[in-house]
């Protein structure tokens, strides 16, 4: 591809120091991520995919290496730098769905905005209902956290991840807690999101789950083990009332 990737990845490498004990958690990662694809990260535990995936994510800084994101080159970022771009490009669904109990699924969504400040409040809300209906959700806005299923505060963590208008989605084991139905319904809602453009990194532990991504990406022991592209890709259909 002639393109430039979003995400450029050379020689990555991060050493854990515990005390007088150094843990080598990736030694030496390549990887060109480019826009609109959808990515699937496997491999075993602690083969060091969650580091990847805290790196991409300028959540932590590798020990060498290059990455650049969206054409910045991170190492050269300060920290409050680090905090900005992440806020502006990466989206993050996690495993737990990370939701704020006492405000609304809306106030939720409304969150990462919030952070990037200079946005009137009346714009914040359109943004916010725009990327809930992109998960099906418009309907429950008004709704607490606690009020909605396992699957459906999944949807609204995605919501707060797509409302920035982020250039990567990083979710780490986003099914992680669901059923085989809701988690193929929340992969539905993942290649809905791609098709529309947004380029997504999905870790899992499942085949079944990385077969819904365009390429995967097999890390062992704190290398990638190889990347194969995804044949008889699996397509998630939005049931009835999504
Ligand atoms: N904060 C940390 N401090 C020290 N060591 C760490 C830290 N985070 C991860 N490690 C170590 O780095 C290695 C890779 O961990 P990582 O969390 O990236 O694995 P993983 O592939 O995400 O595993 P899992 O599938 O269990 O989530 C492991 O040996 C782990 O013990
Ligand atoms: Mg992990």
């Amino acid at each position: 591809m002639a393109e430039t990737p979003i995400i450029s990845i050379r020689n990555l490498t991060k050493v854990y120091r515990l005390g007088e004990v150094e843990v080598p958690a990736l030694r030496g990662v390549d990887l060109d991520i480019y826009r609109g694809e959808f990515i699937a990260i496997m491999g075993p535990s602690g083969s060091g995919k969650s580091t990847l995936m805290n790196l991409i994510g300028c959540m932590d800084v590798p020990t060498s290496g290059e990455y650049y994101l969206d054409g910045v080159d991170v190492r050269r970022l300060s920290k409050n730098d680090l905090a900005r771009i992440r806020n502006k490009k990466i989206g993050f669904v996690f495993q737990a769905f990370n939701l704020l109990a006492r405000a609304t699924v809306l106030e939720n969504v409304e969150l990462p905005l919030i952070y990037a400040d200079g946005i009137p409040g009346r714009e914040r809300r359109a943004r916010a209902l725009r990327a809930l209906e992109l998960v099906g959700l418009a309907d429950r806005a008004h709704f607490y956290p606690t009020q909605l299923s396992g699957g459906q505060q999944q949807r609204v963590a995605i919501a707060r991840a797509i409302v920035n208008d982020p250039v990567v989605i990083l979710a780490d084991e986003p099914t992680g807690n669901l059923d085989t139905r809701t988690s193929v319904e929340i992969m539905g809602v993942f290649q809905d999101l791609n098709e529309r453009g947004i380029t997504i990194v999905l870790v899992t532990h499942e085949l079944d789950i990385a077969q819904f991504a365009m390429r995967v990406v097999e890390m062992r022991d704190g290398q990638i083990h190889r990347i194969r592209p995804v044949e008889n890709r699996r397509r998630a259909e939005l049931g009835v009332g999504y």
